[in-house]
């Protein structure tokens, strides 16, 4: 397991946009594990390859609670959005203690290849729909508070912080 270091907002990785994963080798399994390490040690529902460093069009996400439903994501790109939109709260793992409120596509569905090259589909709503699109900004220099609506306050957080672990108990 090798936990790899989170880039933080003002790097300037996070503004650039990533080149196409072109080999489908050891190399980029590596990474994948790296990041699936460091995405589930740091609690995020996903993490794309700028965010460690690598200006690769790889992304990974995971929104499931017991953590073990892992999405891996080669050179993806999305084919279609709905024109139903979800508005909601987003945070990302290089901007800690911050998060905003983001309209985003209710449904989506994303075209990528797999850690061996293999095309994939994948028709994606709610959750899953956000964190998808969250992610593949991030292969393209765009960061959430770019296409946020607004930044929630530190009280409007804790009180959501809140209202989730209530949520989650019940
Ligand atoms: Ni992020």
């Amino acid at each position: 397991m090798a936990i790899r270091k989170i880039v933080k907002l003002g790097d300037d990785t996070l503004r650039k946009t990533s080149k196409p994963q072109e080999s489908f080798n050891l190399r980029l399994w590596t990474l994948l594990k790296d990041m699936a390490d460091t995405m589930y040690q740091a609690e995020g529902v996903g993490l794309a390859a700028p965010q460690v460093g690598i200006l690769r069009r790889v992304a990974v996400i995971d929104i499931s609670e017991n953590r073990d439903q892992l999405i891996e994501f080669i050179n993806p790109e999305i084919i279609w959005r709905s024109e139903e939109t979800q508005c909601g709260r987003e945070g990302c793992l290089s901007l800690p203690g911050r998060a905003g409120i983001v309209t985003r596509p209710k449904k989506v569905k994303v075209k990528a290849q797999d850690r061996h090259g293999e095309p994939f589909e994948l028709e994606a709503e709610d959750l899953l729909a956000r964190a998808i699109c969250h992610e593949l900004d991030h292969l393209d220099g765009v960061v959430y508070i770019d296409v946020m609506d607004r930044e929630m306050s530190k009280e409007e957080i804790e009180a959501d912080n809140k209202r989730q672990e209530k949520g989650n108990k019940e």
